[in-house]
């Protein structure tokens, strides 16, 4: 089987004061092994909610999860997962904070070390090892997280609006920079974003879900007649309008 991902008749309901809130409905969805899916949606139609349940840290009203064709129940050593924050320890050294996941999970080997080390080479922190987070760039400081995320080798990354706490000509270099990291990797990634040009200019394909409660409306497979795909020269070709205007338009939005 090629899927990474696969999600079969995933709802959500939540309980509060007020009584029940239906924020996912029937979401299905299978995701090959190195793609790229990116998330996009109206405010509150349960994009969060969704990326939580497939990490298993909320456990679906209904449905069922596999990963790597295998179920998921709880919280899954599988998975990484990356916030707008990029939660790096201010009083760790860069080199402390990516190997913080591996010693967590009792997996400070050699051999997952040697990775680590080979990922701050690769990709232009290894000079900045005993550095601390105040030290480095926003952009830096993502790259950071994110290697932190991939020291532990997760089946699948998720991303939750990972870009919005920077600033727009950041958030530009850091989107090319990580989608070259990822495909690099051959690292399977599902995206949540509400910016619709970084969503298309990424993804292999894109979701597009309905308010909530919230249910597939389309999936879009992204493609661009270029031979090497770079988010940022996306954005220039003719295609990019015609996904945009597309995905606007599905989304539904009234101004
Ligand atoms: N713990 C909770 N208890 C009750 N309702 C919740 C809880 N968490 C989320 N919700 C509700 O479920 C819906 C989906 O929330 P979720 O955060 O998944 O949406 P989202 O698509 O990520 O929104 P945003 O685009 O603003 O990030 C919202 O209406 C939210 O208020
Ligand atoms: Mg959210």
């Amino acid at each position: 089987m090629n899927d990474m991902l696969v999600l079969k008749h995933i709802s959500e309901k939540y309980q509060d004061k007020t009584g029940e809130v239906e924020a996912l409905k029937d979401i299905n969805l299978s995701i090959r092994r190195g793609e790229f899916i990116s998330i996009v949606g109206p405010s509150g139609c349960g994009k969060s909610t969704l990326l939580s349940i497939i990490s298993g840290l909320l456990k679906p009203t209904s449905g069922e999860i596999y990963i790597a064709g295998e179920p998921i129940n709880g919280i899954s050593d599988k998975v990484g997962y990356m916030l707008q924050k990029d939660n790096l320890l201010e009083w760790r050294t860069i080199y402390k904070n990516v190997i913080l996941g591996l010693e967590i999970r009792h997996m400070l080997t050699k051999e997952n070390i040697a990775y680590v080390t080979e990922l701050l080479k690769t990709y232009g922190l290894f000079e900045f090892k005993d550095k601390y987070p105040a030290q480095l760039s926003g952009g830096m400081r993502q790259r950071a997280a994110l290697i932190r995320t991939l020291a532990t080798r997760p089946k699948l990354l998720l991303l939750d609006e990972a870009f919005s706490a920077l600033d727009y000509q950041t958030r530009l270099a850091v989107s090319q920079d990580v989608y070259q990291i990822l495909k690099k990797e051959n690292q399977t990634s599902v995206m949540v974003s509400h910016d619709i040009p970084e969503a298309i200019s990424m993804a292999d394909r894109v979701v597009v879900l309905t308010r909530r409660p919230g249910m597939v409306k389309s999936i879009y497979e992204t493609t661009f007649d270029m031979e090497e795909r770079e988010p940022l020269k996306t954005r220039k070709m003719p295609e990019f309008s015609t996904y945009f205007n597309t995905i606007w338009s599905d989304l539904d939005v009234h101004l």
